[in-house]
């Protein structure tokens, strides 16, 4: 087989990549909706989140769907992380980056105009983004730790910061997943393309 048939043949995006981000999507939107319902019953700002944008209806309902969602994300998330350590996909895909490319994405930012010519390489962007919200989803279940089994972690509580502290820990955390998103959105939204490959996997 040449390099070239084996490229075509080759997915993009690995079933178990597609099967692990399509429930970690779900995980996180049944997350963020009933967390907004558990954070209405005692806000920590002056405001609260429509009930129709919530999940679970009361109080309760709402914290038996965060963790029911909650196994899935975690679950999941530590299955991702292990395949992509132990292939070597993390530091190929996510951390590895020739100084060059780094200056050539960075010129490009500024210049309005970063590539998506080829779909197997993410650009310096994505690889930030992406990283960022690996990052970001650890803090919001650590800090989801603390607020549920906040006597059982102590050290984790210290850490951050107190009980009350991880809460707003955990809120910050949630609101830059949510911003994430609706930026991830608006970018798949301008490259369409990339939603077949996360899709079919071509
Ligand atoms: C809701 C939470 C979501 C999170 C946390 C998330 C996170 C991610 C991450 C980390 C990747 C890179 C995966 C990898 O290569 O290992 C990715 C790729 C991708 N995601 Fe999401 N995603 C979410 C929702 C969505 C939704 C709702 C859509 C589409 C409507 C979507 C479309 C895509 C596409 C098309 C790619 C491939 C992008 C590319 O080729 O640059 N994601 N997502």
């Amino acid at each position: 087989m040449t390099e070239i048939t084996h490229a075509i043949r080759t997915p993009i995006h690995p079933l178990w990549l597609r099967l692990s981000h399509w429930l970690n999507a779900l995980a996180v939107l049944v997350m963020v909706a009933s967390g907004w319902r558990i954070y209405n019953a005692s806000p920590l700002f002056p405001f609260r989140f429509a009930n129709d944008l919530t999940l679970g209806g009361w109080l309760g309902g709402a914290i038996q769907w965060h963790f029911a969602a909650m196994w899935l994300l975690v679950a999941n998330g530590l299955l991702y992380l292990l395949v992509n350590v132990a292939s070597g996909r993390l530091w190929r895909q996510f951390l590895l980056l020739s100084p060059r490319a780094f200056c050539a994405d960075l010129k490009a930012v500024l210049h309005g105009r970063l590539s998506h010519a080829d779909p197997r390489r993410y650009n310096t962007a994505q690889r930030a983004a992406y990283l960022f919200v690996m990052l970001d989803i650890l803090l919001l279940v650590l800090s989801g730790l603390v607020l549920w089994q906040s006597v059982q972690f102590p050290l984790l509580r210290e850490l951050l910061g107190g009980y009350e502290v991880a809460r707003y820990v955990h809120f910050f955390a949630m609101a830059a997943l949510v911003a994430f998103v609706a930026v991830h959105l608006a970018m798949v939204a301008l490259v369409p393309r990339t939603l077949l490959t996360m899709i079919r996997g071509r």
